[in-house]
């Protein structure tokens, strides 16, 4: 059912946990399951410098939180907030249909983060 991906994702989570320095941080969660997925950023400049997350929730939505801050890292406010759930999915060699709404979830967690971060700024 899950990709090798999925599950060495699933096995070692890459950048697990909350970092101890962060600009801000987007938490969403899923209606339908009751998970929870918190996505944190440190920003320099105009670029995700680290990010970490938190995820309460099933396999998929634990790989897909890891996957996205490998991709996530490194790059632009501009480019992070376009990578959507199918590229989360892709980079994981796909994922069960059934389970497309958990990579939904790490997409919309990232981007509330840069919208958090964004608010910030502005102040
Ligand atoms: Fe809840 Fe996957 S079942 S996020």
């Amino acid at each position: 059912m899950y990709t090798q991906k999925v599950i060495d994702h699933f096995m070692n989570p890459r950048n697990k946990g909350k970092p101890r320095e962060y600009d801000a941080v987007g938490k969403v969660g899923n209606p339908i399951c009751g998970d929870v997925m918190y996505i944190y950023i440190k920003v320099n400049g105009n670029r995700i410098e680290n990010i970490g997350w938190e995820t309460m929730g099933c396999a998929a939505a634990i790989s897909t939180s890891s996957m996205i801050t490998e991709l996530a890292r490194g790059k632009t406010l501009e480019e992070a907030e376009k990578i959507t759930k199918k590229d989360i999915a892709d980079a994981l060699d796909g994922l069960p249909p059934i389970k497309m709404h958990c990579s939904n979830l790490a997409a919309d967690g990232l981007k509330k983060a840069i919208e958090n971060y964004r608010k910030k700024v502005e102040k």
